[in-house]
């Protein structure tokens, strides 16, 4: 910034007139009605207007294993670039949306709470501040503006008589206007004003004033003998924005200590100072409509760790909210117009199973379960958001998320009761990877007989925590370079004191959990270093047409000509076993499989098509474990692990981290990293092949 800065204009120039003219657009009833008519979407109650919000940013569908399942792009949080984005819970989603849908239709469960249920940290609250943010947004575009309105007396003895001098009174519950119709006069309102209209937004008016609103309403009434056309002439209406700030139409509730529940927080409370100018304490004007489900009102109020409230103020809070009426002290039941939204953690939730006051809960609740990720790649996801290249300045080795969260998954998935398969094949077969004889109907049917997956096991908040630890944890105070052992570690060492950890029989579970999880690194990376090493493309091409012409040599009975000698041979059988042997086929099932490559390419031929060992999967690797292993010798990878590399080999190196570089997404840190891993992997002799 220069010092000789022109400040008006450089405010001024990211100002926005024209928003502020419309955010603070004041009308008579009269003129209200004329935006009704123009757009009676403003008129939409709380659950529509949320509905419609999130069907507005659009959705993908897709299949998975044979279901048909809805993403709605809102919970990718569009409007705070992906802040807090909800991922690979769409089933849990799209039940959500699915109640929304029935209770913006008022098919019911807009009487209801919706109860978001779920083991600790599954994105709960993050789904809940998804929602208030996405109110908040709305009432402020064009599309989601919605109205309210406040009493206005000019004349000073009447102002006084009603109002106790103010010149203004504010709808405290930010009403919607039309409610300022009386009951008599709506239905043929209504009519009037849905005349001729065959699609979009249906105007209805429902409920009553609230008690102050009400009350002067009255007042007025009375003071005009009952002629209402003089009475909507103090009305002046005016946009509402919502604001979880300023408590407009979002609130929160939090319980504190039981004591201290007191449903004056939740409907509101006397105003002491207001009782002398008012001369009783029933009047409404001398109470605060400011609990949590008065301000609220039009928007969404959230209920953090609902079941953690006391019983009795429970028992309260759905009495109150039972209906969508809200009963302030000494004053009628209160017409309320929001979606409220609880949320509880599995642990708590059960505690309670077996108290019979869950028969009312469960009778005035729409549960949702949230149950954590089970599938890998959408739990990457959670921690590729938070530890990327923009927020923090180490590097991270490939597949230290992807480790971390293999865990995490695997913690929370039931045994499989195919004694067949393995936790770590059912993660494979839940994250689309095809297993020999799965089908998509088999996996469906592993996810249908488990009871409780995804209810128990270690949650996102853990892995975050100990990715976060170990990214500060070294001696420099940061790591260059964070790689899977570094992490895996730290969630092994903060395993002993996991509060949430119930048993030592689950502990141990979880600690063989992260050997299954290391073994399976070992296999990658192994794989990786073979392939870096025989990534050299023409020597492949040339193992790989050997082999073919000695296998055609080999089925037709012929000889193979030897390209140095000129001289025909017999097919070269160690040659062809060497390779065979990489991947386990039997000597008795030699001929066979030799066959099927010939058929394979004799069919390509036919379509004019030439052979390429990349399309052949088994083949690929035979080739790629044969190389490697008569490539490993001369590169020494063994040395590795000795301090002194003579210079051949250096070069050699090299060559196979460009690879690991260019192919695999290390980077120098890394790929030297975990050449030396497997350097001392192969240095222990480990000749194990995958
Ligand atoms: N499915 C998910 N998608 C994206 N982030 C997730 C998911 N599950 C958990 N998280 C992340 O885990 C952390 C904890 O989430 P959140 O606080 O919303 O959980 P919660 O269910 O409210 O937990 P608690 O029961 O302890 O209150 C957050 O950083 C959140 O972003
Ligand atoms: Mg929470």
């Amino acid at each position: 910034m220069s010092s000789s800065m022109d400040i008006k204009s450089f405010i001024g120039g990211m100002q926005d007139l024209e928003k502020h003219r419309k955010f603070h657009w004041t009308g008579t009833f009269q003129e209200y009605l004329d935006v009704v008519r123009e757009n009676p979407e403003v008129t939409r109650n709380a659950f529509q207007r949320l509905y419609d919000l999130i069907q507005s940013f659009g959705m993908e569908e897709y299949v998975e294993f044979k279901k048909k399942i809805v993403s709605y792009n809102f919970f990718k949080d569009p409007i705070d670039n992906g802040k807090d984005a909800v991922f690979g819970l769409d089933v849990s989603l799209m039940k959500l949306v699915n109640v929304l849908k029935a209770a913006a239709q008022g098919y019911g469960p807009e009487k209801r709470v919706i109860l978001l249920h779920g083991p600790v940290g599954s994105s709960k609250s993050t789904i809940a501040r998804l929602i208030k943010k996405g109110v908040e947004w709305y009432s402020h575009t064009e599309e989601g503006a919605l109205y309210t309105f406040k009493w206005s007396i000019d004349d000073a003895d009447l102002a006084k008589k009603i109002l106790g001098g103010a010149k203004e009174f504010v709808s405290p519950m930010h009403e919607e206007p039309l409610k300022l119709i009386p009951y008599d006069y709506r239905k043929k309102f209504v009519e009037e004003i849905n005349r001729g209209r065959k699609e979009g937004h249906r105007v209805a008016i429902e409920g009553d004033l609230c008690p102050p609103t009400q009350f002067i309403f009255d007042a007025l009434m009375n003071h005009y003998s009952g002629d209402w056309t003089k009475v909507i002439d103090h009305v002046k209406v005016t946009r509402l924005l919502l604001s979880e700030k300023g408590r407009v139409g979002i609130g929160t509730f939090q319980p504190k200590d039981e004591k201290n529940q007191d449903s004056t927080e939740l409907t509101g409370d006397i105003n002491y100072r207001k009782i002398a100018e008012y001369g009783s304490d029933s009047d409404p004007r001398a109470f605060n409509f400011d609990g949590e489900f008065n301000i609220a009102n039009r928007g969404v109020v959230e209920f953090i760790e609902v079941l953690k409230l006391d019983v009795a103020f429970l028992y309260d809070l759905l009495g109150a909210s039972q209906e969508h009426k809200v009963k302030p002290k000494k004053f009628p039941q209160t017409d309320i117009d929001e979606v409220i939204i609880g949320h509880t953690n599995e642990p708590e939730y059960r505690k309670l199973q077996n108290n019979e006051f869950m028969e009312a809960l469960r009778d005035r609740t729409v549960k949702i379960d949230v149950p954590y990720i089970t599938k890998l790649n959408e739990e990457v996801k959670i921690y590729r958001k938070d530890f990327n290249p923009r927020k923090i300045k180490a590097s991270i080795a490939p597949h230290t998320i992807e480790m971390a969260s293999m865990w995490a998954v695997l913690t929370r998935l039931e045994p499989p009761k195919k004694a067949n398969l393995t936790l770590l094949q059912k993660l494979k077969l839940y994250n689309g990877k095809t297993l020999p004889g799965f089908t998509e109907d088999n996996v469906r049917e592993l996810r249908k007989e488990t009871t409780r997956e995804g209810m128990e096991g270690i949650s996102p908040r853990y892995i975050q925590d100990k990715i976060s630890n170990a990214l500060v944890n070294s001696k420099e105070g940061s790591v260059a370079c964070l790689n899977p052992f570094m992490v895996l570690n730290e969630l092994e060492g903060g395993l002993r004191h996991h509060s949430l950890i119930s048993s030592e029989e689950r502990r141990k579970h979880y600690r063989d959990l992260l050997q299954v999880v290391k073994q399976e690194y070992e296999d990658i990376v192994k794989s990786e270093v073979q392939r870096a090493i025989s990534a050299d493309e023409e020597a492949m091409a040339r193992l790989c047409a050997n082999y073919i012409d000695n296998v055609k040599a080999f089925t037709q009975r012929e000889r193979v000509k030897n390209k140095f000698t000129g001289q025909d041979e017999e097919p070269d059988e160690r040659l062809m076993r060497s390779i065979e042997e990489k991947i386990d086929i039997p000597e008795s099932r030699k001929d066979d499989f030799r066959r099927e490559v010939m058929n394979y390419i004799g069919a390509l031929a036919l379509e004019g098509r030439q052979f390429d060992y990349k399309t052949n999967e088994r083949l690929h690797k035979a080739l790629e474990l044969k190389l490697f292993e008569d490539q490993k010798d001369t590169i020494k990878l063994t040395s590795l692990v000795s301090s002194v590399v003579d210079q051949a080999t250096q070069e050699k190196i090299d060559v196979v981290k460009a690879r690991l570089i260019k192919y695999y997404g290390y980077d120098e840190v890394s790929a030297t990293d975990v050449l030396n891993y497997v350097a001392s992997i192969f240095a222990r002799g480990d000749v194990k092949r995958k």
